[in-house]
């Protein structure tokens, strides 16, 4: 019996990225994806999309529930003829009976992307820190880049006559989230006008800031950090995300009587924002507390062209990590291998 090397798979790490946050890339990297997101689209809408992730496989772990993140990786994986595995903590051994790298050692021997949705942003680095394939983050404690591209590219099919996204000036109104941080960063590279609109006590935390004001003095771009719902005035998007989270239950009725009713994105603030302001907001959305049903359903809302770009950034995400690595077979190796295996079998 002849042995093949010890590994069936390309255990090398140079060039090999990650997607732990969107403050890692360039602007330039973060256009690139939208492009392919545009090219992917286009391609969805004719039924033509090219089996840009076939034979290939996305591991899929939930430390969270999650309907958009879950759905849209499963099935983008799919859609470019590759597969997708749901794990969740009770199925695999994730920093308990194994350590986190070598539960990434040990993934990255069997499929061609991570993608993990945690508690914690050291669990995805965790995975990441010894992995041979890309670690997509997808949502922690601290960050949602996944989200980001969705959002990015949702702006970008929504913007106002005669603008560019660097012309935009975006109003997240409400909590310190993990969407407000992603969006922060993203939109202040981008040379965005950025506001978060927040009572003092839940503003976003210094650490944040720094990083947005590198972003603008890099790109153009301005922070505005204020509890002065005011602020919407001429606003070109309003964002809102949910009050509170997972572990923030216990602060959930101080949470609530801190935000509501002044920063509820209601028509009235619309209103206040102008008359084509747009309205976003990752969703979930509780319409009965961050935002209002008449909002959501209003023609400034692209709430669900939002939801629909989780597919759109997915697909773009999975081909822009994975195809440095496809080396597709030439002819005559696929037929070496067929006859070389046809033919030990026939002796059985
Ligand atoms: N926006 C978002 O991440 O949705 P899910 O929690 O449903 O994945």
């Amino acid at each position: 019996m002849k042995m093949p090397s010890s590994s069936a798979t390309n255990l090398k790490k140079e060039g090999l990225r990650h997607l732990l946050k969107t403050q890692d890339y360039t602007k330039k990297e973060l256009n690139d994806i939208l492009e392919l997101m545009a090219m992917l689209k286009e391609a969805r809408k004719e039924n033509a999309l090219p089996q840009l992730f076939k034979g290939k496989s996305v591991a899929m772990i939930f430390e969270q529930p999650s309907t958009r993140t879950r759905v849209s990786f499963e099935t983008a994986a799919t859609m470019l003829g590759g597969h997708a595995l749901f794990l969740s903590p009770k199925d695999i051994h994730l920093g308990s009976k194994e350590s986190l790298e070598d539960t990434g050692r040990v993934l990255s021997r069997m499929v061609d992307v991570i993608m993990a949705r945690v508690d914690e942003h050291s669990t995805v680095a965790g995975l990441a820190e010894q992995a041979s394939v890309p670690v997509i983050n997808g949502l922690c404690d601290w960050l949602h880049p996944t989200q980001i591209m969705a959002d990015l590219f949702t702006m970008a099919e929504h913007l106002p006559e005669g603008k560019s996204l660097s012309d935009l000036t975006v109003a997240f109104v409400g909590d310190a989230t993990n969407v407000t941080s992603s969006l922060m960063f993203a939109c202040t590279k981008f040379g965005m006008t950025f506001k978060h609109i927040c009572p003092e006590r839940f503003k976003a935390p210094q650490k944040w800031v720094e990083i947005a004001l590198d972003n603008c003095e890099a790109s153009g771009g301005k922070l505005v950090i204020t509890d002065n719902t005011d602020e919407v005035a001429g606003c070109d998007i309003i964002v809102a995300d949910s009050f509170y989270w997972f572990g923030q239950e216990d602060e959930k009725e101080l949470r609530l009587s801190t935000f509501i009713p002044n920063y509820v994105v209601t028509q009235e603030l619309m209103d206040k924002a102008g008359p084509d302001a747009m309205f976003m907001h990752c969703l979930p959305a509780n319409d009965t507390r961050e935002c209002t049903r008449e909002v959501m359903e209003s023609p400034r809302s692209v709430i669900f062209d939002e939801a629909e770009n989780r597919l759109t950034a997915q697909m773009a995400l999975l081909v822009y990590f994975t195809h440095h690595h496809i080396q597709a077979p030439t002819e005559a190796t696929l037929t070496m291998h067929k006859d070389k295996i046809e033919g030990f079998l026939k002796t059985l």
